[in-house]
């Protein structure tokens, strides 16, 4: 019998000794309480939609405050029936979670046995490592070559005993694609016996013209999972929102172990009235787009060069560390999220926000640099 209370390091599942926790963008509240700031703070660390959901979503999920005593539909009924006219695809394509944060793990248990390998592009996004070291798959990191990610350097990494490929796309935190023909010839070279999960979180963001159609790849049937989210050009972050679409019979698989009520109530009601209302979806598009104008020119007007993006954030190198440089920028009331997490010491990933936020953290850089360079 082991004493009570004693430490035992073997209690917790061997994995996760390599494992860190996630380190989110620092959230306002925080960085007012630690720093004691009164001025104001701009966030621009998460990748989140600055301007905020339809005003008639927020004014549906209002209104079904008045029914959270009860349990939310965990078929998503309605949601699942408008994005499959919107997908043109079968209500049975679709599986929802509480983000895609929820859908990354759900989609590893439900295909990586103990001992298979799971491609992960690298720098990504890092649930994706999380996910396979936990179900005890083995990570293969693909770097990515001039910040981009190539068809061919995942076909190399694939081996007998790749189960599943992941490929961020943007990819996060460099905001690059991998473009259409890359895709499609990787889809036609590899063998039936891998998945392809493409994380498309910021796909509404997307205007390059070479940007790959995953959806027809779906339609023909092929091994993909495709993810999408209501947290990003939607602005449903805080209330948790995703979205998976495969064939069928992965979906059905997925639903044997997926968490009954992972899409909420409130959330289900909002994401209908969102998707309905495409008004609002092109000002927050439009509002990206200039806010990304006055960014990238802001930038450039400093001399810092930046991953050109096709999402709502840049991966730009400040030229300085930012351990010394992340600690000034909160303390001037910015908060960016430093690139020391996927390896990158003197680069910062910045959420593109209005033009007045970019102005602002545009304002407080100039400063701060003057200050280490
Ligand atoms: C690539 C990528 N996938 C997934 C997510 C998480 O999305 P959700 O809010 O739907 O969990 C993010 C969030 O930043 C992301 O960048």
């Amino acid at each position: 019998m082991r004493k009570m209370g004693r430490e035992d390091k073997n209690i917790f599942r061997k994995g996760l000794a390599e494992l860190t926790p996630y380190i989110p963008g620092k959230p306002v509240e925080e960085v007012r309480r630690e720093l004691g700031l009164k001025g104001r703070i701009v966030r621009l660390a998460s990748n989140e939609n600055p301007i905020g959901p339809s005003p008639k979503a927020v004014a549906r999920m209002k209104e079904v405050l008045g029914e959270i005593n009860f349990y939310p539909d965990g078929g998503c009924f309605e949601l699942r029936a408008a994005l499959a006219e919107k997908h043109a695809l079968a209500p049975g394509h679709f599986v929802f979670g509480n983000g895609v944060d929820n859908l990354i793990p759900l989609a590893v248990n439900t295909f990586v046995n103990s001992g298979d390998e799971v491609i992960i592009p690298t720098p990504s996004f890092a649930a994706y490592r999380t996910s396979t070291v936990v179900a005890g798959g083995m990570p293969v990191a693909v770097p990515l070559k001039n910040f981009q990610l190539h068809g061919e350097d995942i076909y190399r990494a694939v081996s007998p005993k790749t189960k599943m490929i992941f490929i961020c796309n943007p990819n996060n935190p460099t905001g690059t694609i991998m473009p259409a023909g890359d895709l499609k010839k990787l889809m036609a070279a590899l063998p039936p016996s891998v998945v392809v999960v493409m994380d498309e979180a910021y796909y509404e963001y997307v205007d390059h013209p070479g940007y790959p159609d995953s959806l027809a790849h779906l339609k023909r049937n092929e091994n993909v999972v495709i993810f999408r989210t209501f947290s990003k050009i939607y602005g449903l972050a805080g209330l948790r929102l995703g979205y998976g679409m495969a064939r069928p019979d992965y979906v059905n698989a997925m639903e044997k172990i997926r968490e009954p009520f992972a899409a909420n109530r409130v959330v289900q009601a909002g994401a209908l009235e969102a998707l309905a209302d495409q008004a609002h979806t092109q000002q927050v598009k439009d509002a990206h787009g200039r806010g990304k104008q006055v960014l990238c020119q802001g930038l450039s007007d400093l001399n810092i060069n930046f991953i050109p993006t096709e999402a709502n954030f840049l991966f730009a190198d400040l030229g300085v560390d930012m351990e010394l440089l992340f600690p000034t920028l909160l303390k001037n009331g910015v908060i960016i999220r430093p690139g020391t997490a996927w390896g990158y010491p003197t680069f910062a990933r910045i959420t593109i926000g209005t033009p007045d936020e970019n102005q602002f953290f545009l304002d407080q850089l100039a400063i701060v640099l003057k200050e280490w360079r």
